[in-house]
């Protein structure tokens, strides 16, 4: 483990000035989340607040880095999965503030307003894919279809050069640390044999198993890989898994999922094309063994 990572997860971490990791290191999970709370002068927003059991965590690591509840203007919900939305019953409780607002996609809004939110929900296309603080500082949102949901989309902070990519760049595994660790080789690697540097697991090989089975094709994947691989930044926070910092570390990560395949419905569909009849020849048949009564 590197001193980066020689961290106490029961503690808030600031991964760049003002910006804070709140999550819920749970050992027994290989899932968990990492919501984000962005503190600028007496405004904070939260990204990605995450599920409903994790909420008195996700709180008290707000609390500790010293800003009050009443300061947290604005829930960005970057899709609606119950893993970014669940607690928003909850923060709306304690914040208890009329002017919180709920802010995401109208995809996901339709989805969000299910979980009981009594805030206000404000859609990112109505204030131009922006968010601005009143310090005048911008958070710039972009648009990541079907990877994994229909209005998943990401957060880039130019003054801090972090872009929040909720389920991209996510990962599923049994070790985790807060910073992404790769050696040079891994840029490389097929991820296929045993480590050649003796890594016991290999986080790489998660991340791309984590891809695999969250996004929706390899089309959306390479889509959201395109859209965002121009942007500025320098660090990605993600929903799940590790941080990734540094242009190598980085540059790794988008070959590797550059190179991925069968990814969501990828593998079925290549599977099925074996099979030359389709549903609709299926179909046909039935309808013509049956003739032409419509009730038979
Ligand atoms: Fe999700
Ligand atoms: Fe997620």
């Amino acid at each position: 483990m590197s001193k980066k990572n020689n961290l106490d997860y029961e503690r808030a971490v600031e991964i760049a000035p003002g910006i804070f990791w709140v999550g819920f290191y749970d050992k027994d999970s290989g899932l968990h989340c990492n919501p984000y709370l962005i503190v600028d002068n007496d405004e904070a927003v939260i990204i990605d607040g995450g599920s409903r059991p994790d909420f008195p965590t996700v709180v008290m690591k707000i609390l500790q880095t010293g800003i009050s509840v009443s300061s947290i203007k604005t829930l960005i919900c970057q899709h609606s999965d119950p893993d970014v939305c669940g607690s928003i019953p909850d923060f709306e409780f304690i914040i208890e503030k009329d002017g919180l607002e709920i802010l995401s996609r109208e995809e996901n809004n339709m989805f969000i307003r299910h979980y009981s939110v009594s805030s206000k929900m404000k859609s990112i296309s109505g204030q131009n894919n922006t968010y601005t603080f009143s310090s005048g500082r911008t958070l710039k949102f972009i648009h990541t279809p079907y990877s994994h949901s229909n209005g998943s989309f990401v957060t880039f902070d130019s003054l801090s050069g972090v872009l929040f990519t909720s389920d991209l760049f996510g990962s599923y595994g049994q070790k985790w640390q807060l910073y992404l660790e790769l050696d040079d080789h891994c840029r490389v690697c097929s991820c296929k044999h045993k480590c050649p540097s003796g890594v016991e697991i290999c986080p790489m090989k998660d991340i791309t198993r984590f891809h695999q089975k969250i996004m929706t094709s390899e089309n959306a994947l390479r889509y959201a890989l395109d859209a965002i691989a121009g942007i500025p930044f320098n660090i990605i926070a993600p929903q799940h898994g590790s941080i990734i910092s540094g242009i190598g570390n980085i540059a790794t990560v988008f070959i590797h999922l550059y190179k991925q395949k069968n990814i969501g419905i990828d593998q079925f569909v290549k599977q099925g094309k074996k099979n030359t009849r389709t549903g609709m020849d299926l179909l046909l048949e039935r309808e013509g063994e049956n003739g032409n009564d419509p009730s038979a």
